[in-house]
């Protein structure tokens, strides 16, 4: 290795590529969609800003409509990925039945020519639509119970609800499910949608690109995390509970799921929307307990590291009094996502070069074989 070159561990401060899709100031704690500011969008339908990533602007309401039927007509899974979930999901991390089950769509969705823009968008939307569905058919195997068909005549967030519960859902869940869906699209160049761009400059397919990057959405500390917090506040158990449990796990060392990123030095500009929906949420169900453990929590990781919440933790409480498992909240972070993946495969592609890092070596050298 030249000499002035260093490791840069984690790929801190590393700028790989340019992008249009996202912009996240750490300083400021802003988060950009193409322009938009995150709070201008929060009030958004997945349909709205998934318009947004795949065409660059937001829609009209007649391609805001079209955007939805688009969607609708490619929920539908084949059987037998169907087959598959309920042979699977029981037993397996439903991250593994996931990326395993997106692999699968090769069988149903044709491999778009990479200089084809339409065909890349339309493979996209075909993603985008059947990873919601996949994911709540998984939701309802591991429940014991069997999928629910897609509603064509739901759009996505009230369907996948409907599909993950098998009742039409109240306006309230489908516009937090929305706002949700809508925060978790997109955030620069995270672990895994770096890994989709990644594969991707290999000029290798798109689904080989979103299977690598639910692999790298799975570990606790991307992901992960959302599930790891529900955990985290169900082993706590009660707000008396928090402060002895918190100051214990830091005194070890340990990290608090949900706190900390690479990036921000401020507050996560997503976490503030995801706190607002948890207390609504909490007060709703007369269950306030898991929002006041959240708020408590927050206080001592600001008092004791001067460290903030991030999307992950908020989302947990949320999902968690819409009476969604917590195994399941990393695989709705990826049907949200998908959208930012795959609109990252394709800006990849229309300025691919392939991404080949240096190592420094450090093993031994000159040794004979005999
Ligand atoms: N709990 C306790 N301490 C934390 C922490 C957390 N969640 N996140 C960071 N820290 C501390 C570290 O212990 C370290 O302190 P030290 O310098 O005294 O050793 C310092 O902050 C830097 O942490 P580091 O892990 O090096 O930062 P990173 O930039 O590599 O990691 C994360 C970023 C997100 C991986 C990390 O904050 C984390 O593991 N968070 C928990 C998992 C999570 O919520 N992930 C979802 C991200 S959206």
């Amino acid at each position: 290795m030249p000499e002035l070159m260093v490791v840069a561990k984690g790929l801190d401060n590393v700028v790989v590529d340019d992008t249009a899709l996202s912009r996240v100031d750490g300083e400021k704690g802003e988060l950009i969609y193409r322009g938009y500011d995150i709070d201008e969008l929060a009030g958004c339908s997945f349909e709205q800003v998934c318009h947004l990533f795949m065409y660059g602007e937001l829609p009209s309401k007649e391609h805001e409509k079209e955007m939805r039927t688009n969607l609708q007509k490619r929920y539908a899974i084949p059987q037998e990925i169907v087959d598959f979930i309920c042979r699977r999901a029981q037993s397996d991390h439903p991250m593994a039945t996931l990326r395993t089950s997106v692999s699968m769509l090769s069988c149903c969705i044709e491999e778009a020519p990479l200089n084809d823009s339409a065909a890349l968008i339309s493979m996209a939307l075909d993603l985008i639509a059947k990873t919601g569905t996949i994911a709540a058919a998984i939701n309802r195997v591991r429940l014991n119970k069997n999928p629910v068909a897609p509603n064509v005549s739901f759009g996505y967030s009230k369907n996948f609800i409907y599909m993950c519960n098998g009742e039409i859902p109240e306006d309230i869940a489908v516009k937090t499910m929305d706002t949700a869906m809508v925060l978790h699209i997109d955030h620069g160049f995270n672990a895994s949608t770096f890994t989709a761009r990644v594969v991707t400059s290999s000029l290798s397919d798109m689904i080989s690109a979103v299977t690598a990057a639910i692999g790298s959405l799975k570990g606790p500390l991307h992901g992960g995390a959302n599930t790891a917090v529900m955990e985290m506040l169900l082993e706590i158990g009660s707000l008396e509970n928090v402060k002895p449990w918190v100051e214990k796990a830091l005194s070890e060392k340990k990290k608090i799921m949900g706190f900390g990123r690479r990036i921000y030095r401020v507050s996560d500009p997503r976490a503030k929307h995801l706190k607002r929906m948890s207390q609504e949420w909490g007060e709703r169900a007369h269950e306030k307990k898991w929002f006041q453990m959240s708020e408590a929590i927050e206080r001592l990781m600001l008092e004791k590291k001067n460290i903030n919440a991030n999307v992950d933790f908020y989302s947990a409480s949320t999902y968690y009094m819409m009476g969604i498992e917590p195994k399941m909240y990393t695989p709705i972070f990826a049907v949200a996502r998908m959208v930012g993946w795959t609109a990252h495969v394709m800006e990849q592609l229309k300025d691919n070069r392939l991404m080949r890092p240096e190592a420094h070596y450090v093993g031994p050298l000159g040794k004979i074989y005999k």
